[in-house]
């Protein structure tokens, strides 16, 4: 049996192993690059400033003393779903999704709908998830250039595209990262009624917007509405949701991993979603100081910023490198834009912290310009 064993032969592959493989759409990806902050007054990523009030840590840790972590969480979720229905406004005949953050989720639905020539599609500039699971999972990934100058969505671009690619799914981020902007609701439609393909509206930075399309679900068959809880103060737990019928998410239901969201994610949501009303406060807070913060940065010359309904603000500067540099210099981590899109040259995105760091900014500006 032995020397059977050691007679049988590799079969030799052309070239190196990792190139035979892994597949060429993967080679051709770069890993999203996060970078180091430590130390830093980071404002890249969209993070809530906030953290917990102490007056609510004692009591969250008691929650979590409670867990057995030697047992697998609920493999549903059924307890923090039932909250988030809540939270959501859904009404009896919606159901809802959890993913490991809405990245997951974006893989789940792109999963689900991969196929031969199957497409994914997205306006541009835009989330760059979308096109990178996109990639990763086979899709033809189709992104279609907003307007430039304010970023609205170009309805005969979309409407042209939709007819030529057929895409079996549409991300609209409902506001739009990078932009900042919502986009036109009748526009929206327009894309809804046109696309025989599922659309999903990503609402992210729902609590910086006030504005959703969650009531809307019941009037089309084709719509889901995706959030999640980073935006408002709890990145760590990595939650994100996918409402809608329940027809659609019980097929996306089959290739969720099991156990995907953790036992002490899903006690910390339903604990701190039983004090809501803190992240609310922290999400007015924000608004306000975007407003602030957008006024400030208008009246600086050489800087252009646009109107924003999320927690971050669009710039552009023909002295963007030098205001990235002094920036990190002085500590404080934006995100540099330049060189992602055409549409963004010289462009940073800010996210909204605190007063005191958005202050910090403003400073970092003035000195330079
Ligand atoms: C538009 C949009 N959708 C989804 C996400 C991902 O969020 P999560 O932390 O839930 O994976 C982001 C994160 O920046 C985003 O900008």
């Amino acid at each position: 049996m032995r020397d059977r064993l050691n007679t049988v032969r590799k079969s030799k592959v052309p070239g190196p192993l990792i190139d035979h493989w892994i597949r060429p759409e993967i080679r051709t990806l770069s890993h999203y690059h996060v970078p180091d902050a430590t130390g830093m007054i980071k404002l890249d990523a969209m993070e809530n400033p906030y953290s917990l009030p102490d007056s609510l840590v004692d009591e969250w840790l008691e929650r979590l003393r409670e867990l057995e972590l030697n047992r697998y969480p609920d493999a549903g979720a059924e307890i923090l779903k039932e909250k988030l229905s809540g939270y959501l406004g859904l009404s009896p005949d919606q159901e809802i999704l959890l993913g490991n953050g809405s990245d997951e989720l974006i893989q789940i639905i792109a999963m689900a709908l991969s196929g031969p020539d199957r497409v994914l599609m997205a306006p541009e500039p835009g989330f760059v998830m979308y096109r990178l699971i996109a990639r990763s999972l086979g899709l033809r990934y189709v992104g279609v250039p907003l307007v430039q100058d304010d970023f609205h969505l170009d309805q005969t671009a979309m409407l042209k595209a939709i007819e030529e690619n057929n895409p079996a799914v549409i991300f609209l981020a409902y506001p739009n990262n990078p932009t900042g902007n919502l986009f036109d609701r009748q526009v929206i439609e327009s894309i809804i009624d046109a696309t025989n393909g599922l659309v999903v509206i990503d609402e992210a930075y729902h609590s910086f917007a006030l504005d959703s399309w969650i009531g809307d679900l019941g009037r089309f068959d084709n719509l889901l509405v995706m959030r999640t809880l980073s935006k408002i103060g709890l990145a760590g737990l990595r939650i994100g949701m996918l409402a809608g019928a329940k027809s659609w998410l019980d097929e996306l239901n089959k290739i969720r991993l099991p156990y995907n969201i953790n036992a002490l994610s899903q006690a910390s949501a339903v604990f701190l979603l039983e004090h809501g009303e803190v992240f609310e406060q922290q999400a007015a807070q924000i608004r306000a100081d975007r407003e602030q913060m957008y006024a400030r940065l208008e009246s600086i010359p050489q800087i252009e910023v646009w109107p924003s309904r999320a927690n971050f603000l669009l710039i552009r500067s023909r002295l963007s490198q030098v205001i990235l540099k002094r920036l990190k210099k002085n500590n404080i981590l934006i995100k540099n834009l330049h060189g992602s899109h055409e549409m963004l040259a010289q462009c940073l995105r800010i996210t909204i912290g605190t007063t005191e760091e958005n202050q910090a900014v403003l400073d970092t500006m003035k000195e330079l310009i």
